[in-house]
């Protein structure tokens, strides 16, 4: 029997929340693992002092599984490979390495050999089936996702594709799962789990801007837009997002619209910019790129991260988690 999300990643309900650079901070990592699910810490493009701080942070801040999520296109293989070597240098086995996109087989190799728990987010059959050989918990990414998206295909056909040809795959579902019943809806086309994006940005202990929040839970699917505007520092993916004047205006001037601070460096914030508006950037929040998926549809309002957990256990395989995750929450941890 293929072991469920939970078992496979140590943790006791089978959500898995997504490693969101800028907005999946330590403080949303630590908050999720402790409510029994899978927290991601974004490393984005976090290098040297700056990883070594977040990571220091989220293995401090809770003793339970939890993450750090990397970006192979992002930061090219150099910088991959130093990204790699701290988080296996820099961390208890407990945190697993979290890859939005495959990898080259060498970093696959390294943290196998670590003996790590891994994670690879693709959006084709074909790289599902790759990463799986390497024992990893394979995300497929619809394209009802929020942020950057991997492929073409809606979520449960790619889930019902992979789980066909990989039946002892631990396989997630991820894109447009805002609900109990979206989510026992890739249950039902063959995924052992949910990864949850959107439904995590309006989390109160999620770092996305105010304005970004508050427009995630008044919006719903047909406020999103798939668009390639966004793509200073992110070249090359289309990406879902909350329609702006932006991509409705693509041609304006590509001028500075906004600060932000990241581990505490100041950086201008160009229109057309892939960075996401947080609690440190200021300026025209509403011209940013604010990634939402589908999901948004069914989030009306800012919770704690352990309800968000707590209101997907429900419908989740791991029955017994369930009364531990509502008995956690009573005891407001
Ligand atoms: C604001 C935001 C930022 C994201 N950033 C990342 C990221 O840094 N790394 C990653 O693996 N996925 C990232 N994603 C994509 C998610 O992993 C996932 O595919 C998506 O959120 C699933 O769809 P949903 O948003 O409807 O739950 C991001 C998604 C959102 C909404």
């Amino acid at each position: 029997m293929r072991p469920t999300v939970a078992a496979a990643l140590g943790v006791e309900v089978s959500v898995l929340q997504s490693g969101m650079g800028g907005v999946a901070g330590t403080e949303l990592a630590c908050a999720v693992s402790e409510a029994g699910a899978a927290g991601c810490v974004g490393g984005y493009k976090l290098l040297d002092d700056a990883l070594s701080t977040v990571l220091a942070r989220v293995t401090a801040g809770t003793d339970r599984p939890v993450g750090v999520n990397l970006i192979p296109e992002v930061v090219g293989p150099d910088d991959l490979d130093r990204q790699v070597a701290q988080v296996l240098a820099e961390t208890p086995p407990r945190v697993y390495l979290s890859f939005f996109g495959l990898p080259d087989d060498a970093v696959l190799d390294r943290v196998v050999a670590a003996g790590r728990r891994l994670v690879v987010q693709i959006g084709t059959v074909e790289d599902g089936v790759h990463a799986a050989r390497w024992g990893a918990v394979v995300v497929a990414q619809g394209i009802e996702a929020g942020g950057h998206l991997l492929g073409t295909s809606h979520r449960d056909e790619l889930v019902a594709a992979l789980r066909a040809l990989l039946p002892g795959t631990c396989l997630v579902a991820a894109g447009g799962v805002g609900s109990p019943a979206e989510a026992a809806r890739a249950l039902a086309a063959g995924a052992d789990g949910v990864l949850l994006g959107t439904a995590f940005v309006v989390a109160h202990e999620s770092r996305a801007h105010g304005h970004f929040k508050t427009a995630v839970t008044a919006a719903g699917a047909a406020d999103t837009v798939i668009t390639d505007v966004y793509e200073i520092g992110w070249p090359g993916r289309r990406h879902r997002v909350l329609a702006t004047p932006v991509t409705e205006r693509p041609g304006q001037a590509g001028k500075f619209i906004g600060r932000t601070v990241v581990e505490g460096k100041p950086y201008l914030v160009p229109r057309f910019s892939a960075a996401v508006p947080t609690d440190a950037t200021s300026g025209r929040i509403e011209e940013m790129a604010m990634y939402c998926g589908n999901s948004c549809g069914a989030l009306s309002e800012e919770r704690s991260a352990a309800d968000v957990v707590a209101g997907f256990a429900s419908v989740l395989p791991d029955a017994q988690a369930i009364e531990h995750v509502k008995g956690m929450n009573s005891h407001g941890r």
